[in-house]
């Protein structure tokens, strides 16, 4: 397939790149400064991106792909333009564009507002949770899009598991590489469409945990 990574330049998407490529795709690494992004990788294009762009620029370059994923944010600086309306208008390019499998990393319980005073790593998150939320809940009722929606806990930078539990009851930590590949191998699940995937680190091997969504 050929796949658009919006947000190609964070911590997860670099290992999802490099899933996917090994996998056989064809990635186009969307970036607000390609010319500072560099891959050692010959079935990526580094196409320009941001965000904060008219849908109907963002469609010249949905439109190349036969998958989206959505891998960026704003580290809080800018929760309404890029984490949550810029989600909400890179689903319509791809809606537009007829682009059906789109992709996006979300926040576990983000759609789940009763957990945000709860969950101790929520506590102090809101305005980031608010804007997930509407990003995620405008994608499953306001698009007929194949999505996934995955939630991790928090990311560590640590080495993978390669073990998850999905759908826990209470938040933990995730190390991006499970995410990345848990993100890399839903792209062809059918399994997965339509599907919220909440996950921490726990005992099911990967492969199995989403065999079994
Ligand atoms: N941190 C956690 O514990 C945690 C937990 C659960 C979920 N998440 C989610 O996981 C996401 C990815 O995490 P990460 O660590 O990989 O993020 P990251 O390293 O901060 O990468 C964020 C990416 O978003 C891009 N971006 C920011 N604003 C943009 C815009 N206006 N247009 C286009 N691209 C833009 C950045 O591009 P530039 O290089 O141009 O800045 C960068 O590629 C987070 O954003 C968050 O929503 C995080």
């Amino acid at each position: 397939m050929k796949v658009l990574i919006v947000g190609a330049t964070g911590r997860v998407a670099g290992y999802v790149i490099r899933n996917l490529t090994d996998a056989g795709h064809f990635v186009y690494a969307a970036a607000r400064k390609p010319d500072s992004f560099q891959i050692d990788r010959s079935s990526v294009e580094v196409v320009p991106f941001d965000l904060h762009w008219s849908k109907a620029r963002m469609m010249e370059t949905v439109k190349r792909a036969d998958a989206v994923y959505f891998l960026a944010g704003s580290r809080g600086k800018d929760l309404l333009q890029t984490d949550a309306f810029g989600a909400v208008q890179l689903m319509q390019a791809a809606e537009e564009a007829g682009v059906k499998r789109f992709i996006i990393l979300s926040s576990i319980f983000a759609m789940e507002p009763d957990k945000w005073s709860q969950e101790e790593s929520l506590k102090n998150i809101t305005n980031y949770n608010i804007a997930k939320f509407f990003a995620d809940e405008w994608l499953v009722h306001n698009t007929d899009l194949d999505y996934t929606i995955i939630q991790p806990s928090v990311l560590k930078e640590t080495e993978g598991t390669g073990r998850i539990e999905i759908n826990p009851e209470h938040d933990g930590s995730n190390p991006i590489p499970d995410v990345a590949r848990v993100l890399s191998d839903v792209l062809e699940m059918k399994n997965t469409y339509k599907k919220v995937i909440k996950m921490r680190t726990g005992d099911t091997e990967i492969a199995s945990a989403l065999k079994a969504v």
